[in-house]
C-alpha cells in the first residue's frame, strides 16, 4: 500500500491496483500549488464530511478520472445528482470494493457544503486492503469511537488530524493512538491556515516520548506501508 500526502486533509493510496484518493482540496491550497489537479489519478474518491477544505477539487478529479465517489448518503448523493458514479453508505456500515473493504465510521465535527445545504454527518473510514489495515479519522475530536476500531481491525497506520482549533491537536491524537492501539500515526490538517500551525518538532517529541512515531511528511511525498 502507498500512501502519497497531497496536503491539507488530502491523501492518495494505491492499494490493488486501484487509486483511492481521500479529501481532494489541492487548488485552493497555496501550499500545494506544485500538485498538478489534473494530473491525478482516482479510480475512487473517498470523502469524509461536505467542508470545502475537504471536497474543493472532486468534480475535476471525478470527471478527469470518471472515478466513483465514496461518501455519507447525503454527500455521495449530492455528487450523483451532478453527474458523477457514486456509492453511499453510512456509519457502521462497510462494503466490500474491488480495492478491499471500507467502513464508513463516526467522527465528531459538523458537515455542511459551502452553501451552508446538509452534508449529513462526518465520518472517517477503515480500510482493509493488501493485508495492510489503515484508518482516515476525517475531522474530528478524541472521541471514545476511536476505541471501537481496533475491536474489529487490527491497524498498521492511523491518519489522524493534528491540527486543533477545528480537529484534535497533538495531545489528544496521543490519546487516540492509544484507543485505537497503533503507535504508527500519519499527522495532517495542519499548518493549512493559520488557526492549525502546529511545531512539528514538538509534536513529533510528543510522540516520540509517548514511544510513538509520528511522520510528517512533505506535500507530493509517499510512504509505502
Ligand atoms: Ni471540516
Ligand atoms: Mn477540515
Amino acid at each position: 500500500m502507498k500512501i502519497t500526502f497531497y496536503g491539507h486533509a488530502c491523501v492518495g493510496i494505491e492499494v490493488s491496483g486501484k487509486n483511492v484518493l481521500i479529501d481532494p482540496f489541492i487548488s485552493g491550497n497555496p501550499k500545494a500549488s506544485h500538485i498538478d489537479v489534473n494530473a491525478l489519478k482516482a479510480d475512487y474518491i473517498l470523502l469524509t464530511h461536505a467542508h470545502q477544505d475537504h471536497i474543493l477539487d472532486v468534480e475535476t478529479i471525478a470527471k478527469n478520472n470518471n472515478s466513483v465517489v465514496v461518501s455519507n448518503y447525503e454527500i455521495a448523493s449530492h455528487f450523483g445528482n451532478k453527474g458523477l458514479q457514486y456509492h453511499p453508505m453510512n456509519h457502521g456500515g462497510s462494503w466490500q470494493f474491488e480495492f478491499g473493504k471500507v467502513k464508513y465510521v463516526p467522527a465528531i465535527h459538523t458537515s455542511s457544503f459551502p452553501d451552508g445545504s446538509y452534508g449529513g454527518q462526518p465520518g472517517g473510514f477503515v480500510i482493509e486492503g493488501e493485508h495492510k489495515n489503515i484508518y482516515i479519522a476525517g475531522d474530528t475530536s478524541l472521541t471514545m469511537d476511536m476505541k471501537l476500531i481496533p475491536m474489529r481491525t487490527e491497524l498498521d497506520l492511523a491518519i489522524l488530524p493534528i491540527g486543533s482549533n477545528f480537529t484534535m491537536d497533538v495531545d489528544d491524537a496521543i490519546i487516540a493512538s492509544d484507543f485505537l492501539k497503533c503507535d504508527k500515526i500519519l499527522g495532517y490538517h495542519f499548518d493549512t491556515f493559520g488557526y492549525i500551525i502546529i511545531d512539528h518538532t514538538l509534536a513529533k517529541k510528543k510522540f516520540f516520548d509517548a514511544g510513538k512515531d509520528l511522520m510528517l511528511l512533505e506535500i507530493g511525498e509517499s510512504i509505502m506501508i
